[in-house]
């Protein structure tokens, strides 16, 4: 029989975006036609966000509108926060972001609605949320409390603060904020193509945020941060070469290498091993960024892999004071913008997803009554 399956759907156009593009092979990446090397570092998260969801880079009066709309959307609805300490005792972090997120939509004015100024609304709503869940989260299972969001910070700076219950430093916040930009959004990466399947079928936008949390939530998608930072604490210092050999030799995956479409380095990889080099030189300590550089070059040379946005993530999380288990979480916040983003452009030109199967099973099966089976 012919093979008429792409696995994996590599290389099949599956929607028609605006939002993002990928050069896989020159290593390049845009958003709405801005190069990702212009926007990090420059840009803002918020500015991204509403880039984004809102079409253009926002002038001053509608940075400012819409820094208003995500601080008045920013607290979660009582089902959701009424129900935190229950789910933290019992979810791991992404288990619980797809409960709560869930759980939000119950209270969202919103929520019937798939029309376009409602799904203005929600995304704001939902890119301000994910952060003050995340940090609630982390206090309800630790024991702690969140402090106050400060209305001078930024979603980078208020993420921060909540979640290690420290005042950021200035330099810590401009870099969180350039790994959000990084991370909003990359073409039709697994969770985003979950969540426009699911807004396709016209489900709300917080249903196909659901799917899209879950999809994330793989190691081989955006649980590769974690991965990476377990990887890095349990090899010696002084032994990656051998470690990484071995691992290869056994077959494994290193995580936070290879990508299916870039065939260069991730552009997204460029800055975070800057920033990992910064942090891990003001931290004092540089063994998890000596660590990563190492590994980077191993793997380089046994299999051609050039490390992904997850790589350096990891040190750059690390040295910031992030849990290691809240690192796929941190990619949600960020990608909260990319997301949605996608839900509106499905909800504004829908057609249901509905690809075809190839049948690789059994035919021509006679029908048996139970008992002569
Ligand atoms: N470590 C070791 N080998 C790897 C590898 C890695 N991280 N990534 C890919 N390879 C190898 C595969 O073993 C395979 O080799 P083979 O042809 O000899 O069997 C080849 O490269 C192609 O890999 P494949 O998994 O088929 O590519 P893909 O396009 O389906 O998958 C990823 C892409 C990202 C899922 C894959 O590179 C991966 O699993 N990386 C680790 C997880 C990760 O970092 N995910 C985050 C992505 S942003």
């Amino acid at each position: 029989m012919a093979d008429k399956s792409t696995k994996g759907l590599a290389d099949v156009v599956a929607a028609s975006t605006a939002l993002s593009d990928i050069d896989g092979k020159a290593g390049r990446l845009f958003y709405r036609g801005y190069d990702i090397h212009d926007l990090a570092g420059r840009a803002t998260f918020e500015e991204v966000a509403h880039l984004l969801q809102r079409g253009r880079l926002p002038d001053r009066a509608e940075l400012a509108a819409y820094s208003e709309s995500l601080a008045a959307g920013r607290e979660p609805g009582p089902l959701a926060a009424a129900n935190i300490a229950e789910i933290a005792g019992k979810q791991t972090p992404m288990e619980a972001l797809r409960s709560l997120v869930s759980l939000a939509a119950a209270d969202d004015p919103d929520k019937d609605s798939t029309a376009h100024e409602a799904n203005l609304r929600k995304a704001a709503r939902l890119t301000a949320q994910q952060p003050v869940l995340v940090a609630r989260y982390h206090a309800a299972r630790t024991g702690g409390s969140v402090p106050d969001a400060d209305p001078e910070l930024s979603i980078a700076g208020n993420f921060l603060l909540q979640v290690t219950g420290r005042r950021p430093e200035p330099r810590q916040v401009e870099i969180f904020d350039e790994c959000l930009v990084l991370h909003a959004d990359h073409t039709m990466n697994a969770s985003t193509f979950a969540a426009r399947v699911c807004a396709a079928t016209l489900s709300d936008m917080h249903s196909a945020i659901v799917a899209a949390i879950g999809t994330l939530k793989g190691p081989l998608h955006g649980g590769a941060n974690e991965q990476v930072m377990k990887t890095l604490e349990s090899i010696p210092a002084d032994g990656v070469a051998q470690a990484v050999r071995e691992r290869l030799a056994a077959g494994e995956k290193i995580m936070g290498f290879g990508h299916r479409v870039y065939k260069t380095e991730d552009p997204r990889a460029t800055h975070l091993r800057r920033m990992s080099a910064e942090l891990a030189e003001a931290a004092g300590d540089d063994t998890y960024y000596r660590m990563s550089k190492e590994m980077e070059e191993v793997v380089f040379e046994a299999k051609g892999l050039y490390p992904n946005v997850d790589f350096y993530a990891a040190s750059v999380y690390h040295y910031l004071g992030i849990p290691t288990d809240l690192f796929t979480p941190v990619f949600s916040i960020s990608r909260m913008s990319g997301w949605t983003a996608h839900v509106i452009e499905q909800h504004a030109d829908n057609r249901l997803i509905r690809p075809d199967s190839e049948y690789i099973g059994e035919t021509d099966q006679k029908w048996k009554p139970i008992d002569e089976r």
